[in-house]
């Protein structure tokens, strides 16, 4: 079987940490974004994957060549010269897409959840028509892809609206897609919108259907819901593969779902949780409070820090009695000085803060 993984824009959202890393690259749950995808295509049999790049390509290539031997599938790089959208790569990876009859995956490269991919299958399927989007309920549905069912059809789409000024339902589109290789004909090679051009045109014609989402879902292509993402990846982990968590005894360990990498050092008498992840060589010191937070690679935590909704960069440290609170977000290489308070700073890389910022800014 075949995927294409949407891998391009600039991840200005998720900036401090895409200034530094392709937002496919950073780490959620100690993998990249992109690796949680890849297996999991891997898994329902997927052997073929496209990455439709047009971003800093030449990290994205030495980082994703090493999985085509640890899950067994052939990477392709589509390298776009000018951003192509969310449809036009589609028909920049055609011979790949449409070498043969069977249907291909398409992905959003920002979204977390139980990858469905042998399910949708299946549905497609049985339905027989043109496409499939995997959908899922949310509260506030305005910065996402809506979609309205034809009456009395449990699966038959009848409207797809991207980003709805006006509220038209609160069912959207979880950003993964199954497609049959007829919709290449659609895509014209050119800038384009699968959402604003492709998937209306599908609908008009009655071809599109709906495959509702299980469990939990997330763009984690900004910080807040990075966040939340990591708090909801995590909890799933725990009923799925609890080892991949610290068992709720450890003494440090508050509240549960709690990651730690192998390499990670925690001081003594800490309290870290619920919904931390620790990264690779991360050191915490002594009596130090870490909840809901991301600590990436190389970072440390002196001694009495009290840190919440944070995500910390790669290479950083946080100061001894630092209180960090309300989507912090700290770049590479980013050094908060002892005592100082960040209420929801969003600091450049390589910068040292040694005033307190008291109300959400960026650092620059
Ligand atoms: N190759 C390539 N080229 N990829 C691109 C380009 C491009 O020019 N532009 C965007 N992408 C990729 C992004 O990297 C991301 O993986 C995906 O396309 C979607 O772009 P986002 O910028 O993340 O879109 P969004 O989050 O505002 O909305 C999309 O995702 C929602 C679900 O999270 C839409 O598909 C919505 O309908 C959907 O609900
Ligand atoms: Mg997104």
């Amino acid at each position: 079987m075949k995927a294409l993984i949407l891998v391009g824009g600039f991840g200005t959202r998720l900036r401090p940490l895409t200034l530094t890393l392709p937002k496919p690259l950073v780490e959620f749950g100690n993998q990249p974004m992109i690796y949680h995808q890849v297996e999991a295509l891997a898994a329902a049999g997927v052997t073929d994957i496209v990455l439709a790049v047009n971003y800093r390509p030449e990290i994205m290539t030495a980082a994703l060549n090493k999985y085509e031997e640890q899950f067994n599938v052939k990477i392709t790089f589509s390298v776009e010269s000018e951003p192509l959208g969310t449809a036009g790569p589609l028909k920049l990876a055609e011979k790949i897409l449409g070498k043969d009859n069977s249907p291909f995956f398409v992905l959003n490269s920002d979204v977390i959840c139980e990858y469905p991919f042998k399910k949708l299958l299946d549905f497609h399927k049985s339905h027989g028509e043109e496409g499939t989007i995997v959908v899922t309920k949310v509260e506030e549905p305005s910065k996402y892809g809506v979609i309205v069912h034809k009456p009395n059809h449990p699966s038959r789409i009848d409207r797809f609206v991207e980003k709805p000024v006006e509220f038209v339902g609160n069912r959207i589109n979880a950003g993964i897609y199954i497609l049959n290789p007829s919709v290449l004909k659609r895509i014209e090679l050119r800038p384009t919108s699968i959402e604003q051009e492709t998937f209306p045109a599908i609908v008009k014609d009655g071809g599109l259907h709906s495959f509702d989402l299980e469990g939990f879902w997330m763009d984690v292509g900004q910080p807040k819901d990075f966040l939340s993402g990591t708090c909801l990846y995590l909890s799933s982990l725990n009923k799925r593969n609890p080892k991949a968590l610290v068992p709720a005894s450890e003494p440090y360990v508050f509240g549960g779902n709690v990651m730690v990498h192998p390499t990670a050092k925690i001081g003594k008498n800490c309290r870290i949780g619920p919904n931390v992840v620790l990264g690779p060589n991360v050191v915490v010191g002594d009596g130090v409070r870490i909840q809901r937070s991301v600590i990436l690679e190389n970072a440390k935590v002196k001694d009495h820090a009290w840190v919440k909704s944070t995500i910390c960069g790669w290479n950083s440290s946080i100061g001894r009695w630092a209180r960090l609170e309300n989507v912090t977000v700290l770049g590479d290489d980013v050094s908060i000085g002892d005592e100082v308070y960040v209420n929801g700073g969003s600091v450049l890389p390589h910068k040292s803060i040694k005033q307190n910022v008291e109300t959400p800014s960026i650092i620059m």
